[in-house]
């Protein structure tokens, strides 16, 4: 299990350093992207990673090839749903994969080709991106449905869920800003506009500003190593922090939601996260999801 440990400096591309259970020329470290809105104007979300023009920040290259891999190939999610108009305004987490060139415990990898352009040369380390996290600040669209069929962020089924013109409207009218355009700032009005639509559930009075984790994602080789949890306890002990809170959005006093694939709910239960029975479940891409919260301490 790696366990990470302080930050060298925060607000910007920073890595912590953090031990892992291979040998010692193999190595884990969790860099953070504050939210990089602006510098992904250019992304296009049709091409893959490394097609992707100069000046998008290598960290979110780097999240953006574990979540094309892991939802995009595995998982089936169509690669221009992958990347939305959140991701500017989200914080990011990756966690890297070093190894010596004369390591014979590197397992194999169908990345190496991204490792290439990754730091890292003859005689150094080379990182390679295998972990993904990424953190929405308040606000959200509202809570999903339950037993809504959501694809790309659109209601499917709202008809037959007998759902009115009004709250059908209101649903995909935020989803359909955030789907259309890249502007994080266009899509934080959408959001706040219909922030105000959620009804309490068992775990959220619907007003309580909370953030939300999504995204997380190792690739299928690394999976197992501790990974995953080396990102997340970097991500929770960033969140207690309490200067971080300004990124996170007004009032917010430490709840986070995860939207979670059911089949990982036992994930999420391991790091404090308990299931919103009121929220029931609903359907992503493809992918029946719960919705969980937990409560971080704030210091
Ligand atoms: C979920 C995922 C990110 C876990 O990555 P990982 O690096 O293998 O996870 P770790 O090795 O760090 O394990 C973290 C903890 O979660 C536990 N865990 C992992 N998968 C689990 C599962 N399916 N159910 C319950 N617990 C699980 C591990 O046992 C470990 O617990 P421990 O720290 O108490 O030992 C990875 O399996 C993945 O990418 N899956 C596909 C994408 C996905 O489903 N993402 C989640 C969307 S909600």
């Amino acid at each position: 299990m790696a366990t990470a440990t302080s930050p060298a400096k925060r607000g910007g591309d920073t890595s912590i350093s953090a031990s892992a259970s291979a040998s010692s020329s193999v190595s884990v470290s969790v860099s953070f992207l504050a939210p990089p809105g602006a510098r992904l104007s250019g992304y296009d979300r049709g091409s893959r990673p490394r097609e992707q023009p100069a000046g998008i920040p290598p960290v979110f290259l780097g999240a953006m090839h574990v979540r094309e891999r892991v939802f995009v190939r595995e998982f089936g999610v169509p690669l221009e749903n992958e990347f939305d108009a959140d991701d500017g305004r989200c914080c990011h987490w990756v966690g890297y994969f070093s190894s010596s060139p004369s390591s014979s415990s590197s397992p194999s990898s169908s990345s190496s080709s991204f490792s290439s352009a990754c730091p890292g040369g003859r005689g150094e380390m080379a990182r390679k991106p295998v972990g993904a996290l990424r953190l929405v600040p308040f606000p959200h669209e509202p809570h999903p449905v339950d037993g809504g069929v959501y694809f790309n962020g659109l209601l499917r089924n709202a008809e037959e869920l007998g759902m009115s013109a009004t709250s059908t409207t209101k649903t995909t009218t935020a989803a359909t800003t955030t789907t259309t355009t890249k502007s994080p700032e266009a899509t934080g009005d959408a959001v706040a506009a219909a922030a105000d639509t959620d009804g309490p559930t068992t775990l959220h009075d619907g007003v309580e500003p909370y953030c939300k984790l999504g995204r997380l994602a190792v690739l299928p080789e690394h999976r197992g190593d501790g990974i995953a949890g080396a990102i997340l306890k970097d991500a929770f002990r960033w969140m207690g922090e309490k200067d971080n809170k300004t990124f996170l959005g007004e009032g917010w006093k430490g709840l986070v939601c995860v939207h979670a694939r059911e089949e990982m709910a036992g994930l999420w239960a391991r790091w404090g996260f308990v299931t919103d029975e009121k929220m029931g479940r609903w359907m992503e891409e493809g992918m029946w999801h719960v919705g969980m919260f937990r409560r971080v301490e704030i210091s």
